[in-house]
């Protein structure tokens, strides 16, 4: 496999790897690595079906069931479809996955690795493509907070709630997804994560925090954490350190859940469809591999 990067200081591609096939252990080690270094990768025309992403996901970590249950693709529970698409008068996936900047699964005590999309669908206007996935460098983040700050927080953890999102989509967003059930947000309870991490893989310290998640630094007065929290926020969206991924059809895109941060830009409409199938990777294998 060849990989390039990109020059921005975040993401590279990688050519010369057919997905489809089974990689060889070496080469998922290959793919981790770069993966880790880059934060996000992609790998451009890709034929491969829902079962291939499956397989292909599943070599990084046990894959995530969304709590919500919706949007399956059929026979993978594993895959969920998100879409504008409506067919036969039903939505075909979730329209509006991800649409503002967080980091996957952050509100779980089991944490995200990776994620790993396939674009279907890519909607365009004259050519261009919209609906671009944004990508924010948590540890070029880290290193440029001022360092009494570093130290104010260091070993400290903040709050992340699922429901945080959930309602900002609703509230803000004009999203039609109904609220949270009691049973759900009982299956995904708001926990506590440390604001900078050690990177299971690379070693280097990261800011994780982020705007989707992120509600409370513990134990801190709650104006304190909001001041301290709305800064972290206008730092680490700062230009300097994000990336942005205009889709092509075929691209299989997979990012780092420990070192970046994203958002899924929302400037298409209903008669331009976007179809991308989605795997979330657990850390539980790339956590066990450092324990
Ligand atoms: C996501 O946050 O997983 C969705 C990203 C996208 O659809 O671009």
């Amino acid at each position: 496999m060849k990989i390039i990067p990109n020059d921005d200081g975040l993401g590279a591609r990688i050519k010369e790897i057919d997905l489809s096939q089974t990689l060889t252990e070496d080469q998922v080690g290959e793919v981790r690595m770069a993966l880790s270094k880059h934060g996000v990768i992609c790998f451009p025309d890709q034929k491969i079906d829902a079962a291939d992403l499956k397989a292909f996901s599943g070599r990084f970590g046990t894959l995530e069931i969304n709590v919500t249950g919706n949007y399956q693709e059929p026979g993978h529970p594993e895959v969920m479809i998100l879409s504008n698409k409506v067919v036969d008068g039903k939505p075909l996936g979730l329209s509006d996955a991800g649409q503002d900047w967080h980091t996957d699964m952050s509100y779980s005590k089991e944490m995200a690795f990776a994620n790993v999309l396939y674009g279907i669908e890519i909607p365009r206007v004259n050519g261009t493509p919209l609906g671009c996935t944004e990508f924010g460098n948590m540890r070029a983040a880290y290193l440029d907070l001022p360092d009494d700050l570093k130290q104010k927080l260091d070993g400290r953890t903040a709050t992340h709630d699922f429901n945080k999102f959930w309602e900002n989509m609703r509230r803000e967003k004009g999203s039609s997804r109904p609220p949270l059930t009691p049973e759900q947000k009982a299956k995904k309870p708001p926990v506590s994560q440390p604001i900078f991490l050690t990177h299971p893989i690379t070693g280097d310290k990261v800011l994780y925090a982020n705007p989707g998640y992120t509600v409370q630094i513990d134990g801190m007065d709650k104006t304190e954490s909001d001041e301290i929290l709305s800064f972290l926020f206008r730092h680490q969206l700062q230009p300097k350190y994000c990336y942005k991924h205009l889709w092509s059809e075929n691209d299989v895109l997979m990012w780092d859940n420990f070192g970046t941060i994203h958002n899924a830009v929302a400037d298409y409409g209903p008669d331009t469809p976007r179809l991308i199938k989605r795997c979330q990777v657990m850390a539980d294998k790339v956590l066990a591999k450092v324990a």
